[in-house]
C-alpha cells in the first residue's frame, strides 16, 4: 500500500493506493484563495498546504479503511513546481516515513502526468508518444519505458495552460482560466477569428504560444465594448488554434517515430474541445489514444502513487537524499 503526496503547485493532494483498482484520491483546491489575485500566490499556497495536509492524509487513509500501519511505501512529488509548495509535501512525507521507518520514493510531477492515462489499463504500454499539457509544460516525449524518456519537442515560451489562463485574464472572464474558456467556448464561434497558432512550421515539434496570446490581447484592446458573444467567439477561436496545433504536433511526433500510441495528460487535457478533437482525429488516423479520467488530468496524488508503484525499486531509507527541486527534469 502506497501513501502519496502532491503539493507541487496550488492543489493539496493525498492518495492511498492499494493496487490499480483500489485507491483514494483526495484533492483540495485552493482556487477560492488565489481567485482574488488572478493567479497563484506561492507563499499563500504553501501556508494552505501546511494547514490541510494533515487532515487530508487522515481522510485518504480512512477512505481506504487503512491506517499508517498498513502503509508500505511513501511517495512524494519533489519537483518541478513552486519551491514553497514542494517543501511542505516533501517535509511532511519525509517526517512521516522517518517516524514510521518506511521507505520513501521521490517522484517527478511530469512523470506522474505522463503515466496517468494508463491507470485504467493497469500498466503503461511502451513505447508511446506522451504529450504533457499543463500550466507549466507543453512537452512531447518519446517514452520507451519507465525512466526512458526522450524529449521530442516543447514550448519555446508560454505553456499552453498558461496561455489559457492569460487569455481568460485579458477577456476578464474569471479564474482559473482554462475551465472558464472551456465553458464559454461552447457558446462561441471557433471560426470567427483566425488566431495564429505560432511556430506553424513543418519541420519542428516545438510550440510557441506567446504570439497567439499577444494576438488575442491586441484583438481585445482594439475592440470597444466587447459583448459576451464577442468574448465567447474569441475564447472559442483561441481554444481551437491552441488545441489544433497540439494535435498536429502530436500526430507528427507519432508518424516521424513510427509509433501509433499517444498518451495525453496534464490539466489542459481536461479541455472538452481537446478531448473530442483528439478522439476524432485519433480514430480517423489509426492512433491508439490514451487520456486520463477528468479527475486525473489536473494535479493529483493518485498519479504520483501510480508512478511510484512502477518505480518502487527506487525506494530508499536514505531520507536525506529526498529533496525538493523546483527544476527537476526527466529528460
Ligand atoms: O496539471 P495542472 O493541474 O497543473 C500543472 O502542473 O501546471 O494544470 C493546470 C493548467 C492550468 O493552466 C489550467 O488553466 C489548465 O491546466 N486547465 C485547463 C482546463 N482545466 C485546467 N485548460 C483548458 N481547459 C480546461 N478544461
Ligand atoms: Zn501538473
Amino acid at each position: 500500500m502506497i501513501l502519496a503526496f502532491d503539493t507541487s503547485c496550488d492543489d493539496t493532494s493525498v492518495s492511498c493506493f492499494k493496487n490499480n483498482k483500489t485507491y483514494s484520491n483526495i484533492i483540495s483546491s485552493q482556487n477560492e484563495i488565489h481567485r482574488k489575485f488572478g493567479g497563484i500566490m506561492p507563499e499563500m499556497a504553501a501556508r494552505k498546504h501546511m494547514e490541510s495536509i494533515g487532515y487530508l492524509t487522515k481522510e485518504a487513509l480512512e477512505q481506504m479503511g487503512a491506517s499508517i500501519k498498513n502503509i508500505e511505501l511513501v511517495a512524494v512529488t519533489t519537483g518541478p513546481g513552486l519551491l514553497p509548495s514542494l517543501l511542505v509535501g516533501v517535509s511532511f512525507a519525509k517526517g512521516l516515513a522517518y517516524s514510521n521507518s518506511l521507505p520513501i520514493i521521490s517522484i517527478n510531477h511530469i512523470e506522474g502526468h505522463l503515466f496517468a492515462p494508463f491507470l485504467d489499463a493497469g500498466n503503461p504500454i511502451f513505447p508511446f508518444v506522451g504529450l504533457v499539457v499543463s500550466g507549466g509544460h507543453t512537452h512531447i516525449f518519446l517514452v520507451n519505458g519507465v525512466g526512458r524518456y526522450k524529449l521530442l519537442g516543447k514550448t519555446l515560451d508560454d505553456a499552453v495552460g498558461e496561455a489559457f489562463d492569460k487569455v481568460a485574464r485579458v477577456l476578464d472572464i474569471g479564474y482559473p482560466g482554462g475551465p472558464v474558456i472551456d465553458r464559454l467556448s461552447k457558446t462561441g464561434n471557433p471560426d470567427r477569428f483566425k488566431i495564429p497558432q505560432g511556430m506553424n512550421k513543418k519541420n519542428t515539434l516545438n510550440f510557441s504560444f506567446s504570439g497567439t496570446k499577444t494576438y488575442v490581447k491586441n484583438l481585445v484592446n482594439n475592440t470597444h465594448n466587447l459583448s459576451i458573444t464577442d468574448k465567447a467567439d474569441i475564447a472559442s477561436s483561441f481554444q481551437k488554434a491552441a488545441v489544433d496545433i497540439l494535435w498536429k504536433r502530436s500526430y507528427q511526433a507519432c508518424i516521424s517515430n513510427g509509433i501509433r500510441r499517444l498518451a495525453v495528460s496534464g490539466g489542459v487535457s481536461a479541455n472538452s474541445y481537446l478531448r473530442s478533437k483528439f478522439e476524432e482525429e485519433a480514430e480517423k488516423n489509426g492512433i491508439e489514444l490514451f487520456m486520463p479520467t477528468k479527475e486525473m488530468t489536473t494535479d493529483n496524488a493518485l498519479m504520483i502513487a501510480f508512478a511510484a508503484y512502477m518505480k518502487k525499486d527506487e525506494a530508499t531509507f536514505d531520507y536525506s537524499s529526498i529533496e525538493a527541486n523546483p527544476r527537476f527534469k526527466i529528460y
